[in-house]
């Protein structure tokens, strides 16, 4: 796995941050302080030599044109590790993005993650999207590093305890192991070929009693009211959703159930699972939900499209005309407020045990 920052210029000794290879099983007091302009130092303030620059200056070739985007059907798509992940990263899915964010804030009762964090000071945001999360842990946490690395460089400015990066979660990740007090996922599905990779990777990169924290929303609508008919249209778009997504090798679907058990598997412990309704319209009587609801409306409005347009014409064979009329049939369902529609924030986290902790199995 590769890293660039946001402008473009590849990671390197001139760059706002450095790493040490950083490995084994070092305690958290052994760990290069981090500033708060990136730099790491060692124990006696010496600068330390990046092992990752080398590594990421061979590969600077291949990150040459990651703001080179694709268009297609008047959407525009990353360019890195073209065709990953199939929504685009054009504004107006940015936008679905910040909206994403306030409304799961809402359900979180205003918090960013559930995680217990005391000072911490290694923070990773895998998929920043926008970056807004990986910024307000910047703001939250002052003595704080965060990272946010995604496919697409279409962060903003970050304060400058944060920076962006592009990298794929999907291949090996450059950072020094043992490393992260936290890893922070959101709406990542569709995202990553093989989940359990995936939580080795975290696994092996967070510290000693660092957390890995994941919030899904899994494609599968509820409802309270009515059932309803078969054939709706908001409907079909997710059974379509799920058919096209299943033929590719980054399903969105019948992931999330799964993480649980990965993450036992691979070593995390105190691991949970928490689900919360995001209602979906401003059916809801108590306020916040109603509140929830409304962000949702428009999270739907703006990301339908976003969600089926590249899925639906390169996997079913769709025309973008059909795609583009089945979302606007299916708008109209959303505005259904009878019908009481509503999704999971499905909130995973784990953590990783100390060097010294007896884990019960
Ligand atoms: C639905 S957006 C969510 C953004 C952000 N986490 C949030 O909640 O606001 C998913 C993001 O993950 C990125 N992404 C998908 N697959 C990825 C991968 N394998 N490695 C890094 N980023 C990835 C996409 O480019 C996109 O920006």
């Amino acid at each position: 796995m590769v890293a660039e920052d946001v402008t473009g210029e590849v990671v390197g000794d001139t760059s706002a941050r450095h790493y040490n290879g950083g490995d084994g099983d070092s305690k958290q007091s052994e760990y290069e302080l981090s500033t708060l302009d990136g730099s790491i130092f060692d124990s006696d303030g010496s600068s330390i030599a990046s092992s990752m620059s080398s590594a990421v200056r061979s590969n600077s070739s291949i990150l040459s044109n990651v703001g080179n985007y694709k268009f297609e059907h008047d959407r525009r798509y990353h360019s890195y590790r073209e065709g990953n992940w199939v929504l685009p990263n054009d504004q107006q899915e940015q936008d679905r993005m910040d909206i994403f964010h306030q409304m799961a804030l809402l359900r979180m009762d205003d918090k960013l993650h559930l995680s217990p964090l005391e000072n911490p000071r290694r923070i990773l945001d895998i998929g920043t999207g926008t970056g807004i999360w990986a910024i307000e842990m910047a703001f939250k946490y002052p003595g704080a590093r965060v990272i946010g690395t995604d496919l697409s460089p279409i962060q903003v400015s970050p304060p400058a305890n944060c920076s962006f990066e592009v990298e794929d979660a999907d291949s090996e990740w450059v950072y020094p192991t043992n490393n992260f007090d936290m890893i922070h996922t959101r709406q990542l599905l569709g995202g990553i070929s093989d989940w359990r990779m995936f939580f080795e990777q975290a696994y092996a990169h967070a510290r000693p009693g660092g957390w890995l924290e994941l919030q899904e929303t899994p494609p599968e609508p509820h409802n309270d009211g009515p059932t309803p008919p078969a054939d709706l249209p908001f409907l079909r778009v997710f059974s379509l959703f799920t058919e096209a997504s299943a033929s590719t090798s980054r399903p969105f679907a019948d992931q999330v159930s799964q993480f649980t058990s990965h993450m036992k598997a691979v070593g995390f412990v105190d691991v949970t699972s928490e689900t919360r309704r995001l209602p979906l319209g401003t059916w809801p009587i108590d306020p916040v939900e109603k509140e929830i609801g409304r962000y949702n409306v428009l999270n739907f409005l703006e990301g339908m499209e976003s969600y089926t347009l590249a899925l639906f014409t390169r996997v079913l064979g769709m025309s973008a005309e059909q795609v583009r009329s089945l979302i606007d049939e299916a708008k109209k369902d959303v505005c259904n407020r009878k019908l009481r529609w509503y999704f999971d924030l499905v909130i995973v986290r784990g953590r990783k045990p100390y060097m010294d902790e007896v884990v019960s199995t």
